[in-house]
Order: structure tokens, then sequence, then C-alpha cells
């Protein structure tokens, strides 16, 4: 079965432990945390200290999406606000593989997103050094974006390029993840389904995130 990392970037930010209470009540595996600072991507969200709070509010695993320049400036801070698995993008590390270090020698997973754009194969020298690859289906920076249908190909490619290395990495999708097109993704090989709107603008979410998680099973 995948693992559900519901985006709180779609939650009611005046309801934000209401909501926490129905995720820690539901079958979602992680707390999906996304921090954009308006020049990685064209969206501001939140930061530290809601963060803090959230932490505060579940021990569910904490996935923190940095959509971020130099985010080893604040790593230290996030592991401090309580984030478990730390993702930095690809497209905003000039050091890369220093920056994974970074994360794990503070104690956090690490993860590598990249964009639509940039080829799964950008990543196949750092595999061994990572937890999981974030990779987007949307362009970052929005919640409620279509999901962009050549991600399938590029979930099966990175899923072999793992697989044939023997590694153990995560492949997490993030952006316009439906229950239409869950099975798929999980088919292709991902792990771990992001889902923003599809959970948080559902009548049910509490039961959104169990079919999500049974319809990746198929
Ligand atoms: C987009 C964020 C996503 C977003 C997903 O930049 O990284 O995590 O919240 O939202 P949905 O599932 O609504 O596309
Ligand atoms: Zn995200």
């Amino acid at each position: 079965m995948p693992l559900i990392a519901p985006s709180l970037l779609a939650a009611n930010f005046l309801r934000l432990e209401e909501e926490s209470r129905m995720l820690n009540e539901s079958e979602a595996d992680w707390f999906h945390l996304d921090v954009m600072d308006g020049r990685f991507v064209p969206n501001i969200s939140f930061g530290l200290p809601v963060i803090s709070a959230i932490r505060k509010a579940t021990s569910k695993v904490c996935d923190v999406h940095l959509m971020i320049e130099e985010p080893e400036k604040y790593a230290e801070e996030f592991k401090r606000a309580g984030a478990d698995i730390l993702s930095v993008h690809f497209e905003a590390c000039r050091h890369l593989h220093r920056n994974i270090q970074q994360i794990k020698s503070l104690g956090m997973k690490a993860g590598v997103a990249i964009n639509p754009h940039t080829p799964v194969e950008s990543l196949y020298d750092i595999l061994d050094q990572i937890d999981l690859v974030c990779m987007m289906s949307v362009n970052p920076g929005f919640g409620g974006q279509k999901f962009i249908p050549k991600t399938i190909d590029r979930i099966r490619t990175l899923r072999g390029a793992i697989n044939q290395a023997g590694l153990d990495v995560l492949i997490e999708i993030d952006g316009g993840v439906t229950l239409e097109n869950a099975g798929a993704i999980v088919a292709a090989g991902a792990d771990v389904l992001v889902a923003g709107n599809t959970v948080f603008a559902s009548p049910d979410p509490k039961a959104t995130i169990r079919l999500l998680k049974e319809i990746g099973n198929k």
C-alpha cells in the first residue's frame, strides 16, 4: 500500500489544530508541509513557526518540502522545528551532495525534489545518498494544479534505476494526485502520494485518504 501524505497547503489555516486532529485519526502516514520563499517559486506559503505548531499537534512523520533557495541556511532550524524528512530542490542546490550530508548529519531523512523538466537521470549519482525523491508532477508553487501525464514514464524510469541499483529510496509524487490517477501512479512504481486538494476539498477527507490507500493497492 502506498504511504499517504496529505499536503497542509490545502488545509484551512484558521483551523490547523482540527485539521491535524483529523489527519491523526485518519490513515494518513505523513504530514506534507510545503515551504515556499517567493524566490525559488512564485509564491510564499508558511515557514518555521507554523511547522513548530503542527509538530506539537501530531506524532506522525513531518515531511517538509522546501521550495526555497539556499536551503542550507535553514536546515538546522527546520530540524529544531520538528522536521523528520527534509527535501531540498535539485534546481535550488549548487552543492546538492553537501546539502544532503548536512540534512543527514542533523538527524533527518534526506529528500531531493525535482521539477517536471529535470531529467530523472540527474539524480543517479546521488541516489545512494538519499532516502526519498519528491518527484513533482506539477510545477511547484501552487496547490490544485493538473497532474502532468509524462510523470508516469518518469516514475517508471526512476523506479527501474533504484531497483537496479538495489537501493531503498522512496518515490513520492507531488501535485495533482487524485482518486482517478492514484492507481496508475502507484502501478508505475511510486511509494508515497502527496495529496492536497483531493483530501482537504473532499466532503469526507478521512474516507478520501482511505480510498487513496486502497486504490493504490489495486
Ligand atoms: C506544490 C506543492 C504540493 C501541493 C500539492 O508546489 O509542493 O505539495 O500542495 O497540492 P495538490 O495535491 O492540490 O496538487
Ligand atoms: Zn509539496
